[in-house]
């Protein structure tokens, strides 16, 4: 059979949401989660309100909404501190001696911290940062390993209200320093190194070449691998010296409901990443929110979400959303198949994890790996399983479900983006029947259509932009330092809505099928990348003229990178001057922006005005493959008519 056929097939099963589970859920029905919609649906402002009341604060806002758009505000007038949400809350509570984190090293060291004792870190942390000068409104760099220390940094930075802008450790020295640059932050916290299958990443190396004409002061340095570092005494502090030695209690201010608290840098359209903007209590409210009703989460839960803090996953599921639900949370550092493929059942295994959250380019290497490895151990311990980062596919939803939620346990296939700041369209589990390769529907409180370019709805099963109705309450503020592009980015394409650049459909029963970007925008493996900006990197390189960058549909990663260069007159386009070109976008950007495949031109396809015809660029790069089993064969067609249709296309 056919790989579009078995999809077909598969798609149409259904799977209703575990009776056991739907009796213990929070929302356990059916008609519970309708009732919950119809409540949000009637009076959003008053929904809000209920969610945001179940968190701390400080004084209370006076008004829920002031909406001019593209302009939000929420819970304006109150004030409150997402550290103190996290983590005092709970610290002065039951929970003080239940884990919050309980983490473990690639090499297989491990540690636990209870909510008593994270409590105790984040009132250094904050201590140490005013030390080195840190105020409210500085942006902070964070440039860390996944390690107890970086949820401990993004905590304490939440604490004092300065707000944080945490760079993957996977990116290089050179797109460091841009962040660094456009968030003119004045202190980096980063290690030594960190553990990426048994090799060193050698953070505080690339922090050093980073800083480089920025304004950072003081750079604070985790000891991780031992590495030998570069040391400059005047600038450069040890975190078990600076934070160790700082004073265990700090009094947190309440910070203005719309104070900002972080800005991740992410991919757009165009060559230069965009620092998205979140605030304090309508990012936490969403982030509580989901986590909560998605999840499921109860106290005696271990939640992993495997996703590194340099996303915005790691952000809002890793950090906030099950912190502030006062859940234990476990956090890994190392690569999936380090020692073994079953690095990561092994991980269940042990810490008897019961909710667990990966990406389904993860899901697919697994496949590929084998039973085998899975089938090594016992995964009884887990309830619910999650799916985040690009569309899945139906055969790798059944797999999951299968090999590793043993067919019990309901999949929560989780659309949202970094602007979103938390999950918008999901099942939950104890309510909603899943369909393998959709997202279902929208959670109660968010108003969300499948529309044409004028803004009406598609019918059902029409093809078309993903578009938010109203505003909410995690939705990005601001691209940090430019507002207008915030303004024709996400408010400029359709009228009066909020674009996502995704094109979706909905079926007959109102379930979103998401197909993927329609802009320059393409998803290597769960990481957001634009096209652009590869060629950038591409053209920055002295022997080539002109760069043109594509996705081609991928088995494992959903989609890979293909570049076609014209080099320079005079220089040979050979295998030599691909792999140099390779090595260049990995330093311009990181390994993740690396091509898959580099093809030379002597010139590429044009249209009258100059502007490169990708379109046929990604048929080119397609023609020589199949198709990836990512999509059906039809939601390929639908995607590309989307994507011409789209201003900035050619
Ligand atoms: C894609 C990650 C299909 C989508 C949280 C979106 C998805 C982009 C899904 C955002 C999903 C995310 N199904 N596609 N469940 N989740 N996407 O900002 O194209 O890194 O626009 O946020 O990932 O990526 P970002």
């Amino acid at each position: 059979m056919s790989n579009a056929i078995e999809s077909v097939l598969t798609e149409r099963r259904r799977f209703p949401p575990p009776a056991e589970f739907a009796a213990a859920a929070h929302l356990g029905t059916w008609e519970g989660l309708l009732e919950l919609e119809e409540e949000a649906r009637k009076n959003p402002e008053a929904f809000w309100a209920a969610r945001a009341s179940e968190l701390w604060w400080d004084h209370r806002w006076h008004t829920v909404l002031q909406w001019q758009a593209p302009d939000a505000r929420w819970f304006v007038g109150g004030t409150t501190n997402v550290c103190v949400n996290c983590v005092d809350r709970h610290a002065a509570s039951w929970r003080r001696n239940k884990a919050a984190l309980l983490w473990e090293g690639e090499p297989g060291d491990t540690r636990v911290l209870t909510y008593g004792q994270l409590h105790r870190e984040v009132q250094k942390t904050a201590n140490a940062l005013l030390a080195l000068g840190v105020s409210s409104g500085d942006f902070v760099a964070i440039y860390l390993p996944m390690v107890p220390e970086a949820a401990i940094a993004m905590l304490a930075c939440a604490r004092i209200g300065a707000p944080h802008t945490v760079v993957f450790g996977g990116f290089s020295a050179e797109a460091l320093a841009d962040r660094l640059r456009d968030s003119r932050a004045k202190l980096v916290i980063t290690a030594d190194g960190g553990w990426r299958r048994g090799a060193v990443v050698p953070l505080k190396d690339n922090v050093d070449k980073a800083i480089v004409d920025t304004e950072v002061r003081n750079v604070l340095v985790v000891r991780r691998t031992n590495s030998a570092v570069v040391w400059d005494p005047k600038r450069d502090h040890w975190w078990h010296e600076t934070v160790d030695r700082a004073a265990p209690i700090h009094r947190a201010h309440a910070h203005d409901s719309e104070h900002p608290l972080f800005s991740l840098y992410t991919s757009g359209t165009t060559g230069k990443p965009k620092g998205i903007l979140h605030t304090t209590g309508g990012y936490l409210t969403g982030a509580a929110y989901s986590s909560r009703l998605v999840f499921d989460l109860r106290d005696e839960d271990v939640f992993w979400c495997t996703a590194d803090i340099g996303w915005v996953t790691g952000h809002s599921y890793v950090v906030y959303g099950p912190l502030a639900n006062g859940a234990t949370v476990l956090m890994y550092e190392g690569a999936p198949n380090q020692p073994g493929p079953d690095r990561f059942w092994d991980i269940i295994d042990r810490w008897r994890v019961s909710v667990f959250y990966t990406a389904p380019t993860a899901i697919r290497a697994f496949m590929r790996w084998g039973d085998e490895w899975p089938a090594r151990h016992d995964l009884s311990s887990l309830r619910l399983l999650g799916s985040v980062g690009e569309p899945i596919n139906p055969e790798a939803w059944m797999w999951y479900r299968s090999r590793i939620g043993g067919d019990r346990c309901p999949i929560v296939d989780t659309w949202w983006q970094t602007e979103t700041g938390s999950i918008m369209i999901s099942p939950l589990p104890g309510a909603t029947p899943t369909k393998p390769g959709s997202a279902t529907r929208a959670l109660p409180g968010y108003d969300i259509d499948v529309v044409r370019k004028d803004g009406t709805s598609c019918a059902p099963n029409e093809g078309g932009f993903l578009a938010i109705r109203r505003p909410w309450p995690s939705m990005l503020r601001t691209i940090y330092g430019d507002h207008e592009r915030f303004t024709k980015t996400y408010f400029g394409e359709i009228a009066g809505m909020y674009f996502a650049g995704d094109g979706a459909r909905r079926d007959e029963d109102g379930y979103f099928w998401i197909m993927g970007r329609v802009d320059d925008v393409i998803n290597v493996a769960g990481h957001r990348l634009s096209t652009m900006e590869i060629e950038s990197a591409l053209v920055s390189h002295p022997k080539v003229a002109e760069a043109a960058v594509v996705g081609r549909p991928d088995d494992l990663k959903g989609q890979a990178i293909v570049a076609f260069v014209t080099p320079r007159s005079g220089v040979s386009a050979d295998e030599a001057l691909a792999t140099e070109l390779r090595a260049h976008v990995a330093t311009q950007i990181g390994a993740l922006a690396r091509p898959e495949e580099i093809r030379f031109a002597d010139a590429l396809p044009k249209t009258r005005s100059g502007k490169i015809m990708r379109r046929l660029l990604r048929e080119v790069a397609s023609g020589s493959t199949t198709r990836g089993d990512t999509t059906t064969l039809e939601d390929q067609g639908v995607l590309e008519r989307l994507a011409q249709s789209f201003a900035h296309e050619d």
